[in-house]
């Protein structure tokens, strides 16, 4: 065993996180420890690192174990170090090594004779080769380069950066450090798809153990082999992955069920005999000892599904307008990273947008700059009546921390009173006295809660959402999706929650060559289309060969027709019947060509991407392109034919 808890137990005051809790790290363990917010998940990994002291059993840890932690909030940490030498940090041992190193060479310049130095000093050289020091700076880059840092970043200063970057400085300097045990507080929360799926390859071959806090089921089913659930102030092994978890559970949810069933029968039956044995002097004895035995029995406890419901309600006060917002001729760039360049879009009442793609294409930025929360040029015009309200990628860092839950409400500008609030964070699940309870010690998703319920008092009719889903569990995630659909303004997100975009988003948004791509569509029937597109791509790639292949044959014989409607004019005579098919053949000519003509109009229409901002006028056009090409194969067999009729009656 490389670390665990053994009945462990651990409560803030009145609050139990978990009782009699027994769980052992072993090598090679890939776990997921997840559970609904709140539970007690990044309070178990401060137990396992020491921060917290359990008041009832112990943590036990090998003596060699090493331990790589990362927490689920950023850290405050600051520097003017650069990003390449903080990650470099992991490597003490090499800068030391080095270090002296150095010292021993200048010495030796001085003291050529001393041998025991010279000795001491190829000693180091060595020792610096076993721990791997002329690898170090090209290993740093690539983890870097994996967690989405470009080249030019690498020199930049730390503290240049915003949290999420800074956490993936962190997170690369953890696993370079390779400690037997990584535990992962909800890594996937700042990371974009790219960097997700880097980071699944790089823990897949991860020589150590790994534990891994995360609400992302898809990631949890690549990632893990065990899960372990925080669940009723207990701590529940599953073996297997996250699909496995979500069969098996309901497996022993059932059992659990039957026997609770089972046993209050068998209570209701006993107590059914204590109340005839009262009744009668002889027998009671005999309820006594009855009412002892129940009193004794370990009460198995109803197996029903408990799980927190946020009821999550967004309201709209005033109507706005038919336009939200437009953007006109936005240029933004960083340095020399463009972001924006020229976009125009617009924004309608009732529109529910997506904003989608990689990492680093600037989505974030654009939201911003919808909020008028970042410089850029050009112009951003809202419409009447807007009422709009930014919850931001960082918004949990933007909490007041020393604040209690009702303090930050009270402060967020609304005209409710205490009362009111207090009525709305009980739909947030903080009932009572939670309400006083500091955001400093709230957990992730409590943090998102109140964040989220900062928006909801609004009343805004128009919504900025960055990142929304980060912290929530998956049953949260759910309910914000209804809210949001229920909700009658309108919106715009960021997420690389996919799940959570199909269920939310009418339209979507991509950043494409620093332009503003718009999609009128939910976010399947846009992979549904880029399907079709590429699929349409490789089709008329063939097409376009065996058009171009029966042209150059149709000329061909063309050719042939003029030379022998030469020979006809001059040598044959006239035959009537030739003559009425000449002139059907001219009439199919002229027929390939007109339908040839309109293909290439068409063609060009939907090669201009402004066409795929009306849905109906894309597959208005896309429906007349293949009519034409139909057109064309059947005109095209028509000219064929007349023009072996031709060759028949002219032989
Ligand atoms: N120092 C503290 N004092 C009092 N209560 C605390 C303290 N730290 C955490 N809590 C409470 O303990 C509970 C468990 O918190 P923890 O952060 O471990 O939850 P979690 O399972 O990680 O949740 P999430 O999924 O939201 O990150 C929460 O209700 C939190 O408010
Ligand atoms: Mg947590």
């Amino acid at each position: 065993m490389l670390i665990g808890l053994q009945n462990v137990t651990f409560e803030f005051g009145a609050r139990v996180i978990v009782e009699d809790a027994t769980w052992h790290i072993q090598p090679g363990d890939r776990v997921g420890l997840i559970g609904y917010n709140g539970t007690g998940k990044s309070t178990i990994l401060k137990l396992l690192v020491g921060q917290y002291t359990p008041s009832k059993g112990s943590v036990e840890k090998g003596r060699e174990t090493t331990i790589g932690y990362l927490h689920q909030d950023l850290l405050s940490f600051d520097t003017n170090e650069s990003i390449l030498e903080v990650a470099m940090g992991a490597f003490e041992k090499v800068k030391a090594l080095e270090k002296e190193i150095e010292e021993l060479g200048k010495r030796l310049e001085t003291e050529y004779e001393n041998e025991d130095l010279l000795l001491l000093y190829s000693e180091r050289l060595h020792d610096l080769e076993v721990a791997g020091g002329y690898t170090v700076h090209h290993r740093t880059e690539e983890v870097l380069q994996g967690l989405g840092f470009a080249n030019e970043h690498l020199q930049r200063p730390y503290k240049e950066f915003s949290g999420g970057w800074r956490m993936r400085v962190l997170l690369a300097k953890m696993i370079l450090q390779q400690p037997d045990v990584l535990l992962l507080d909800e890594p996937t929360n700042h990371l974009d798809l790219p960097s997700i799926e880097w980071l699944e390859k790089y823990l897949l071959h991860y020589q150590g153990s790994v534990v891994i806090v995360s609400h992302d089921k898809f990631f949890l089913n690549r990632m893990v082999n065990k899960i372990v659930e925080v669940y009723q102030q207990e701590l529940h092994i599953y073996s297997g992955n996250y699909d496995y978890y979500e069969k098996e559970k309901e497996i022993r949810v059932e059992l659990q069920q039957k026997a609770y069933e089972n046993q209050q029968d068998y209570i209701r039956q006993n107590e059914r005999l204590i109340e005839r044995f009262r009744a009668k002097a002889s027998k009671a004895a005999m309820a006594q000892s009855l009412m002892k035995k129940l009193d004794k029995l370990e009460r198995i406890e109803t197996a029903e599904i408990e799980r927190p419901n946020i009821k999550i309600n967004f309201q709209v006060e005033k109507q706005p307008g038919k336009i939200i917002a437009s953007l006109k001729h936005i240029n933004k760039s960083f340095g020399d990273i463009e972001i924006v360049k020229n976009g125009s879009a617009e924004i309608d009442r009732g529109d529910k947008i997506a904003l989608i793609g990689a990492n680093g294409k600037g989505k974030s930025t654009l939201l911003r700059i919808i909020a008028g929360a970042e410089t850029f040029d050009g112009d951003r015009v809202w419409g009447h009546n807007v009422e709009e309200s930014f919850y931001a990628q960082h918004q949990l860092e933007a909490l007041n921390l020393n604040n209690t839950i009702l303090q930050e409400m009270l402060e967020c500008g609304s005209k409710k009173t205490e009362l009111e609030l207090r009525a709305l964070l009980g739909c947030f699940l903080f009932s009572g006295d939670d309400t006083d309870k500091k955001i400093r010690v709230l957990s992730g998703g409590e943090k998102a809660r109140v964040a989220l319920a900062k928006v909801i008092v609004s009343k805004s009719n128009f919504l900025m959402l960055d990142e929304p889903t980060n912290h929530l569990d998956m049953h949260s995630v759910e309910l914000l999706a209804d809210a949001l659909n229920k909700y009658e303004g309108s919106l715009i997100l960021v997420s690389h929650d996919r799940y959570f975009i199909s269920k939310t988003a009418n339209k979507i948004w991509k950043i494409v060559d620093h332009e503003i791509k718009e999609f009128k569509g939910t976010y399947q029937e846009w992979v549904e289309w880029n399907e079709r597109m590429a699929k349409q791509k490789a089709d008329d790639g063939k097409q376009k060969k065996e058009d171009n292949d029966k042209k150059q044959e149709v000329s061909s014989k063309k050719l042939e027709e003029n030379i022998s409607s030469k020979n006809t004019n001059s040598s044959v005579p006239i035959n009537k019947e030739l003559q009425k098919i000449q002139k059907q053949f001219q009439k199919a000519e002229e027929e390939v060509s007109r339908l040839n003509t309109l293909k290439a109009k068409l063609e060009a229409d939907l090669g201009n991407p402004d066409i795929y901002k009306d849905v109906n006028k894309f597959q208005q056009t896309e429906k007349e392109y293949n009519n034409i090409k139909q057109q064309i194969t059947l005109a095209t067999k028509n000219y064929e034919t007349l023009f072996e009729k031709i060759m028949e009656l002219e032989n």
